[in-house]
């Protein structure tokens, strides 16, 4: 069973990237292959309508495309940003939506979150929710907002050990049920 990872943050030191990363060595631990990708290695240009009708799908957002359609599900890490969604992730989706056929549809999706507030971004990933569900992406219900992520995230991972188990169980809940609706399909 595969899965595909990626951050809406391009910054290096991004915390989500770094939780990102922790999930995603988790889910190998629960027995997924995961492909990890860098939004910044995708060329991916601010969406237009004039660009997409002269010139079609951009080569980056096609390789994106690609990379997502075959896994069966993906993990993303997103900053919440003005309690919404980084407009370098919305255009990425925005741009995703016009590929054909659309590699979102179908997919289950865990997100997550970091952020150095008490909310650890999770009113970013509700927001997040909305582009994905109406392009058909079954959204796992639970998802995993890490708060004050400057202190709880360390070169051992997430230092807060209730809330490493937290997303150890989470990570692996959602494994299984891509797993089951990856066996099934
Ligand atoms: C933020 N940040 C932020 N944090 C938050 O909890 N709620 C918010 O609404 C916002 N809004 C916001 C807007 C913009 C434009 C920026 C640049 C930042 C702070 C943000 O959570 C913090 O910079 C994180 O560290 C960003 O995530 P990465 O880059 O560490 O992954």
């Amino acid at each position: 069973m595969k899965l595909f990872a990626f951050a809406g943050a391009r910054r290096v030191a991004s915390t989500n990237r770094t939780l990102l990363g922790i999930a995603a060595a988790l889910a190998e631990r629960h027995g997924a292959t995961v492909d990890v990708a860098e939004l910044r290695d995708f060329d991916i240009p601010l969406y237009d309508g004039d660009l997409e009708a002269t010139s079609g799908i951009p080569a980056g957002v096609r390789q994106l495309a690609e990379r997502i359609a075959a896994a069966d599900g993906f993990l993303l890490a997103s900053p919440e940003y003005n309690f919404s969604v980084p407009g370098v992730l919305k255009n990425a989706i925005d741009w995703l939506s016009r590929t054909k056929p659309m590699p979102l549809r179908g997919k289950r999706a865990l997100l997550l979150s970091a952020s150095p507030s008490l909310v650890g971004g999770n009113r970013g990933l509700w927001a997040l929710r909305v582009p994905l569900e109406v392009l058909g992406v079954h959204v796992f219900p639970d998802m995993y907002s890490l708060a004050l992520a400057h202190e709880k995230l360390d070169a051992s991972g997430v230092n807060d050990p209730a809330l490493a188990k937290f997303l150890d169980k989470l990570v692996e809940r959602f494994v299984g049920e891509v797993r089951a609706h990856a066996s099934a399909g």
